[in-house]
């Protein structure tokens, strides 16, 4: 279903916030269909905070040391996400695993970015482990979260060739730069209904966002 309204974003962040900014960005073109109504870290200096409040967005840190479970550190980022009417979360480079507690609470509204041809490469060092393997093609999937690191369902990807001389900084560069692309273009394809996510029904229908 076509989404009048914007569709609200929650993003959660780490560190540098590189796809932060390239939603940002994007958000403040004539196409955009989203908009990014609240940041949440885990990291009290993570770059990606700065980015947010240059751009008046509200943020929120949640360090997940100043918790006594996970459950409790989750919740804390579900109450905070209630709060702003987030229709989608998008993590962002968010460095921690999520559970089944804060995933059922947002049934197939939990969204990564993960720089690799997923299911290829899942965890913290995808591009490393491209560069280790030599493969010829790397790249970049939007998917849809699950309780499994980089496994859920993938959304979209693309696709970034290897040159032999690519060092680990070159290949992040040439990820990222196709990360800044798609994750924006897709997120808009969702706000639009251009683009689904989330699993089958037993009816064969698919449930829209
Ligand atoms: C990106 O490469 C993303 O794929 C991965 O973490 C990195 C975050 O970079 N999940 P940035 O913070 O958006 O610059």
């Amino acid at each position: 279903m076509a989404q009048q309204k914007p569709l609200r974003l929650g993003v959660l962040v780490s560190g540098n916030g590189s796809n932060l900014q390239a939603l940002i960005d994007f958000s403040k073109t004539q196409v955009a269909n989203y908009q990014i109504d609240v940041v949440i870290s885990n990291k009290k200096n993570a770059y990606a905070l700065e980015r947010a409040k240059q751009n008046n967005i509200p943020v929120f840190t949640v360090e997940h040391q100043q918790f006594a479970t996970k459950l409790l550190f989750e919740d804390k980022i579900i109450a905070t996400l209630k709060q702003f009417n987030i229709d989608l979360v998008v993590l962002a480079g968010f460095m921690r695993i999520l559970t089944a507690n804060f995933l059922n609470k947002l049934p197939n509204r939990v969204i990564n970015i993960h720089p690799a041809l997923c299911p290829a490469f899942p965890g913290a060092h995808a591009i490393k482990q491209a560069l280790d393997k030599k493969v010829w093609f790397t790249g970049c999937t939007v998917h849809l979260v699950t309780e499994g690191v980089d496994e859920g369902p993938i959304i979209a990807q693309a696709v970034v060739p290897i040159s032999r001389d690519d060092n680990e900084i070159s290949l992040t560069l040439k990820v990222q730069k196709q990360e800044h692309l798609l994750l924006p273009k897709i997120i808009n394809d969702i706000a639009r209904g251009n683009q689904i996510i989330g699993q089958t029904n037993d009816d064969g229908k698919k449930n829209y966002l």
